[in-house]
């Protein structure tokens, strides 16, 4: 057993395609081209890579990018172990070792010179190089990077350089069409169809009130959260309120314009 193998995904992890995004990683995984998932929160991004990493047979190591990671974060430093310092491969050197998938997370949260060090990895050259242990890792023929971030949240600071961005393949997931999203929160949460499309109608008003002051509106995530609180017993007008309403605002005006269309859709 190798170091990434406990990052085999052993079940079918439940993703429900929505478009051409599982034909297209398979043929940018073929060629091992780098993959850009763009979207918004809780659409099914982490999902879909956790099921193409099972489908690929191929580990998955993610990595949750933030501003105070470095790049010693990544890809390893050295150690006191006692008597002597030894050398700890970070998360995206196990991966590029072991042939795994690294999913870094939330990529634009990482400063400009920690994701400079994924440059040689994504380019013909499939090289890490590790300059404290002065090693040049070749990348295992099979290791891919897919990076994920959400174009909502960009502003001018913290945005991909262009040399970064030229490298990927982007894949680009919205919300799925409302047929599609009720069987999604149907089949996550447990509850009937009919239920899970009232939901769907209610998130597709608070979505149009992005730009009026809410920045997001309910994601997949949320309506699966509201589903479960349903399903334990909470009215379905309790349960958006909990699992929706008041963790995506906490203006009065905009709760209120919520409460309005929850009661149009739920009852
Ligand atoms: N197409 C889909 N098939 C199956 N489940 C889905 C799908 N889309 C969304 N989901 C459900 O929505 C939940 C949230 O999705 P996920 O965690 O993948 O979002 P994300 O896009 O990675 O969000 P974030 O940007 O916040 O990390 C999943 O746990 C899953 O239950
Ligand atoms: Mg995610």
């Amino acid at each position: 057993m190798t170091a990434v193998d406990s990052f085999r995904i052993e079940t079918e992890p439940y993703y429900r395609p929505v478009g051409d995004e599982v034909a297209v990683f398979e043929a940018a995984y073929q060629h091992r081209l780098p993959v850009m998932l763009k979207g918004p929160t809780g659409c099914g991004k982490t999902r879909f890579l956790e099921y193409m990493a099972w489908r690929l047979r191929r580990p998955l190591v993610t990595v949750a990018a933030h501003e105070d990671m470095t790049a010693a974060d990544m890809i390893g430093r050295f150690l006191l172990v006692p008597g002597e310092m030894a050398w700890h491969d970070g998360p995206l050197t196990l991966a590029v070792r072991g042939g795994a998938i690294c999913y870094v997370d939330e990529i634009v949260e990482a400063r400009q010179d920690t994701i400079v060090i994924i440059h040689p990895l994504t380019d013909a050259r499939r090289m890490l190089p590790l300059e404290k242990k002065n090693e040049l890792v070749a990348a295992h023929p099979d290791f891919q990077l897919t990076i994920s971030y959400n174009p909502g949240y960009q502003s001018a600071v913290k945005d991909l350089k262009e040399s970064t961005r030229q490298r990927f393949v982007a894949i680009d997931f919205g919300y799925p069409a409302p047929p599609v999203e009720a069987e999604i929160v149907a089949c996550e949460s447990g509850i009937d169809p009919g239920r899970a499309a009232t939901l769907v109608e209610f998130a597709q008003r608070s979505r149009n009130l992005r730009g009026q002051g809410l920045e997001e509106g309910a994601s997949t995530r949320m309506l699966i959260h509201a589903g479960r609180l349903m399903l334990a017993g909470l009215s379905p007008a309790a349960a958006a309120q909990a699992a929706i309403v008041l963790p995506l605002t906490d203006d009065a005006e905009l709760r209120e314009a919520l409460a309005a269309a929850i009661a149009a859709c739920l009852g």
